[in-house]
């Protein structure tokens, strides 16, 4: 695959300050609902108050690495979103080992303000590389960081915004599919 002008180059296993990790399970909150709706692409997002400082002092951008979800034992509720909206919790309750939604399973994660939409705040977006049958509000997830793909940018259209995320989608699953990132998947 041709890079793209803004990629980061990404070494054969990773470097300095790479692997980080959270240790412990962070709660999954709502953001506005666009990565599925608008964008084909659902995040689970995690307070950025709730990382490690060495994830909060990153660059804004998108990074990789591998992530385990688990469910939250507490009845569904709904919870007012940041613009209003009431939105469904059920903290994973249909999360299924079966289907392998509860396996350490690749992600891509966006760290950044979403200058696209214009948010004014850092939000933290993991893109769980899986067909998840349900939603998954206030589940938990944990996970680790291996690399850094590209910066943020900001776009004029969706589509292009989209295209690039597919990309970085490609590039993540490629990478942690090789011998020096997949042996990350036991560091949980
Ligand atoms: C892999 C990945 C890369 C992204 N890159 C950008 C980006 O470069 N610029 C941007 O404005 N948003 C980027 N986004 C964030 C989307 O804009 C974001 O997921 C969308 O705003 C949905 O947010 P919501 O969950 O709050 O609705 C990226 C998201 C993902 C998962």
């Amino acid at each position: 695959m041709s890079s793209r002008p803004f990629d980061i180059p990404i070494p054969d296993e990773p470097r300095d300050p790479f692997p980080i990790v959270t240790d412990y399970y962070c709660d999954i909150v709502c953001g506005f609902g666009r990565g599925s709706k608008d964008l084909g692409v659902p995040t689970a997002n995690v307070e950025m108050s709730q990382l490690p400082a060495s994830m909060n002092s990153l660059d804004l951008g998108v990074y990789f690495g591998f992530a385990q979800l688990r469910p939250v034992d507490k009845t569904t509720s709904r919870v007012n979103r940041k613009d209003g909206k009431e939105v469904e919790y059920n903290y994973g309750e249909h999360l299924s080992e079966k289907r392998g939604e509860l396996d350490v399973l690749p992600m891509v994660l966006s760290v950044g303000k979403n200058p696209f939409y214009g948010n004014d705040f850092k939000t933290a977006e993991l893109h769980i590389l899986h067909n998840f049958s349900h939603n998954f509000y206030g589940a938990q997830v944990k996970f680790n960081i291996l690399g850094h793909i590209r910066p943020e940018l900001n776009y004029t259209t969706k589509e292009a915004l989209i295209k690039d995320i597919n990309t970085d989608i490609d590039i993540a699953k490629r990478t942690l599919e090789s011998v020096n990132y997949i042996k990350f998947k036991d560091q949980f």
